[in-house]
């Protein structure tokens, strides 16, 4: 079995929900606590043993590209100021020099053409995708547990969630046959369901583990809903040929891409950190 080594970060979206916030700043920066949404994701992928990062960006989005690379400046004051813990910090969580690349979408045509991109950069073997603005928050990191599966029994894996029926027609949807538990077959999936119409409850949730065969369809893949590329439709063809597995999450997913689930996971995230969970426990109940 091919070891997932590459993964692909989609952020040449506009984020238009997060208006005016991400007119000069990509939405991938803003930050849960402290550190940005896209940090958090990569964070997943790295303690899944990913090795090379590949992020198809776009205009506007220079100050992903200078995230992820060593502050030499900034290196230097704090050193100067004996701020050891933080400049150590710093360079561990800075991805080494090569393991890093850069691609742009140049118009942002739908998520199955930013995957698209990144073609030449992940090459022919199997690989991971991570939507940024989604954050999977549990002890056993999402990604990790999926390449586990891929290890397993191969083919594509995509990771979903339970949501409310009633919402169903907000997402992709899985038709997993009634199956709920383990890792099952993926029968279909449908892009926002009409109401009343969903094949099940359990919603795409921004990882997928996919085989490079994927590329070949999105290269004549013609827009779908929402007049964009999406990688739904590509993957819907790719299962007429290979085999689908889901990774049934079972944490707790936030989608920071809007602003009631970027605010939950704020709290959410800070509630968890022994620094400053208490103060925010007496300023939370202080608000209300
Ligand atoms: P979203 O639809 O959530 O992001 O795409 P968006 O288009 O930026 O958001 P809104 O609706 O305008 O607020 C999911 C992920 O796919 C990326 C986005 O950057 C986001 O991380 N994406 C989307 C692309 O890279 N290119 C695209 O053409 C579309």
């Amino acid at each position: 079995m091919t070891r997932i080594r590459k993964a692909v970060f989609p952020v040449a979206g506009l984020g238009t929900r997060f208006l005016p916030a991400t007119k000069t700043i990509p939405k991938e920066m803003l930050p849960v606590v402290d550190r940005p949404v896209i940090q958090h994701v990569v964070e997943e992928a790295r303690a899944a043993g990913i090795e090379h990062f590949i992020f198809v960006t776009g205009r506007g989005k220079g100050a992903i590209e200078d995230h992820f690379d060593d502050a030499y400046e900034l290196n230097a004051v704090l050193e100067q100021r004996g701020r050891k813990e933080d400049l150590l910090r710093l360079k561990s969580e800075t991805p080494k020099p090569g393991q890093t690349s850069f691609t742009r979408q140049q118009e942002p045509l739908g998520l199955g053409h930013a995957v698209w991109c990144a073609r030449e950069l992940v090459g022919n073997e199997p690989f991971a995708v991570l939507l940024p603005d989604m954050l999977h928050d549990d002890a056993t990191p999402c990604l990790a547990t999926m390449i586990a599966d891929h290890a397993h029994h191969g083919g594509n894996v995509i990771a979903a969630y339970s949501v409310p029926k009633e919402e169903t027609h907000r997402y992709g949807i899985l038709d997993l046959a009634g199956a709920a538990e383990g890792t099952p077959k993926i029968h279909g999936m449908v892009e926002k369901p009409k109401q009343g119409t969903a094949p099940s409850n359990f919603a795409i949730s921004g990882r997928y583990i996919l085989s490079p065969e994927i590329f070949k369809i999105l290269e004549t893949q013609h827009r779908g809903a929402g007049n964009e590329i999406q990688l739904t439709d590509a993957m819907v063809t790719l299962m007429q040929s290979q085999p689908f597995y889901a990774h049934l999450f079972r944490g707790r997913v936030h989608d920071t891409g809007h602003q009631l689930g970027f605010l939950t996971a704020n709290i959410a995230y800070a509630l968890k950190r022994d620094d400053i969970s208490q103060a925010l426990r007496t300023a939370l109940k202080d608000l209300l």
